[in-house]
C-alpha cells in the first residue's frame, strides 16, 4: 500500500487537486491500485483561522508514512507576505532534503508550440532544477564567497562528464541557454541547472508545451524510489483565475502520472499523457489549450476516457 498526502493548497490549486482527488479514487476505486489518500487541510484558509502552516508533526509523519505527496497551488492574497506559502513548500522541498526538481518539458501537440515552424515532437526535454540551494535558501550572498569558485558547479560538470563520455554534454550560461531554448528547442534532451536559473527557464520550457497549464513536477530526493517525493503542478494559484473554473486540470493530471510512475506504475504515466494528448487533439480541454471546456467538465471527460481505457491495458496490482 502506498500512502499519498494531498494538500490542495490555495486558488486554483484547489480546483485542480479536486480533479486529481477524483482520478485517484477511479484508480483506487475502479483499478484496485494500492494507495491510500490521506487529506490534508493546509493552506492560506487554515492558516488564517488556526494560524497553521505546516505543523512539525505534520512533516515528520509525511516523512515517515507517506510515499509521496500531492500539492496543488499555494499563494493568497489575504497573505501578502506568503508565510504560509513558503512554510509549506519549502518545508516539503528543504524540510524533506527534496533536492531535485524535475520538470519534464514535452509538447503533446503541434497546436500547443508557439514557435514558428516548430512541430511537437521537437520539445522534448527534461529539466533537473537544484531545489534546497541558492537565492532560495537565502545563501545566494555566498556566491564565490572566499574563492572564484565556491559553487563549484563547472568543476563538479567536469568530473562528472568525465565519467560518462558516452553522454554528450555543453556547458551554457542561463542567458545563451534561453536564446537557444528558442531558438533550437529540439537540441535539448536534458538541462541541469541551479533553483533559481532553473525557476526561470522552466517557465520559458512551460511556454514551449503549451503554458503553465501544461507543466508537471516531480521533486525528488533519491532516484531509488523509496524517499518521499513531492508532485506539484507548475502553475501556481493564480488567484485571479480561482471560483471560476477555468483552471486547465492537465498539468495537474500529467503531475499525477509523474507520481504513479514513480510509486512502481510507469505504465499509469503513459496512460495519462496519452488521455491527454487525445484530450487535446480532440479539444476536450479547456480555453487555454483550445477547448471551451472548464476545470470540472475537462476533468471528468479525461477521468472517463482513462476509465475506459482500462478495458483495454489493466492496471498493473501491487
Ligand atoms: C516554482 C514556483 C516557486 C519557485 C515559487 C512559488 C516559490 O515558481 O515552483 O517554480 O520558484 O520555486
Ligand atoms: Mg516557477
Amino acid at each position: 500500500m502506498k500512502k499519498i498526502a494531498i494538500i490542495p493548497g490555495d486558488g486554483i490549486g484547489k480546483e485542480v487537486t479536486r480533479e486529481v482527488r477524483q482520478l485517484l479514487d477511479v484508480y483506487r476505486r475502479d483499478a484496485g491500485l494500492p494507495i491510500e489518500l490521506w487529506d490534508l487541510n493546509l493552506g492560506a484558509d487554515r492558516y488564517l483561522s488556526a494560524g497553521l502552516t505546516m505543523p512539525e508533526d505534520v512533516l515528520s509523519t509525511i516523512g515517515k508514512d507517506c510515499q509521496a505527496v500531492f500539492l496543488g497551488a499555494l499563494g493568497d492574497p489575504r497573505v501578502p507576505g506568503h508565510e504560509h506559502a513558503r512554510d509549506i513548500l519549502f518545508g516539503l522541498r528543504f524540510g524533506l532534503d527534496l533536492y531535485a526538481n524535475i520538470r519534464p518539458v514535452r509538447a503533446l501537440d503541434d497546436r500547443l508550440v508557439p514557435l514558428k515552424g516548430k512541430r511537437a515532437e521537437q520539445i522534448d526535454f527534461v529539466v533537473f532544477r537544484e531545489n534546497t540551494e541558492g537565492a532560495y535558501a537565502n545563501i545566494g550572498g555566498q556566491l564565490r564567497r572566499g574563492t572564484a569558485d565556491e559553487v563549484l558547479w563547472l568543476r563538479v560538470f567536469r568530473e562528472v562528464r568525465e565519467l560518462y563520455p558516452e553522454i554528450e554534454s555543453d556547458h551554457m550560461y542561463v542567458d545563451a541557454l534561453c536564446l537557444r531554448m528558442v531558438q533550437a528547442p529540439e537540441e535539448f534532451q536534458v538541462i541541469v541547472t541551479n533553483n533559481l536559473f532553473g525557476d526561470i527557464v522552466t517557465d520559458l520550457a512551460a511556454a514551449l508545451q503549451g503554458g503553465l497549464g501544461m507543466a508537471a513536477s516531480a521533486n525528488v530526493h533519491a532516484a531509488n524510489g523509496e524517499a518521499v517525493a513531492m508532485f506539484e503542478p507548475v502553475h501556481g494559484s493564480a488567484p485571479a483565475l480561482a471560483g471560476k473554473d477555468v483552471a486547465n486540470p492537465f498539468a495537474a493530471f500529467l503531475t499525477t502520472g509523474m507520481m504513479l510512475g514513480h510509486l512502481g506504475w510507469p505504465g499509469e504515466e503513459r496512460r495519462i499523457e496519452s488521455a491527454v494528448a487525445r484530450a487535446i487533439a480532440e479539444r476536450q480541454c479547456t480555453p487555454d489549450v483550445g477547448g471551451s471546456l472548464g476545470t470540472r467538465a475537462a476533468g471528468a471527460r479525461l477521468r472517463e476516457q482513462i476509465q475506459r481505457s482500462f478495458q483495454g491495458t489493466p492496471v498493473p496490482q501491487g
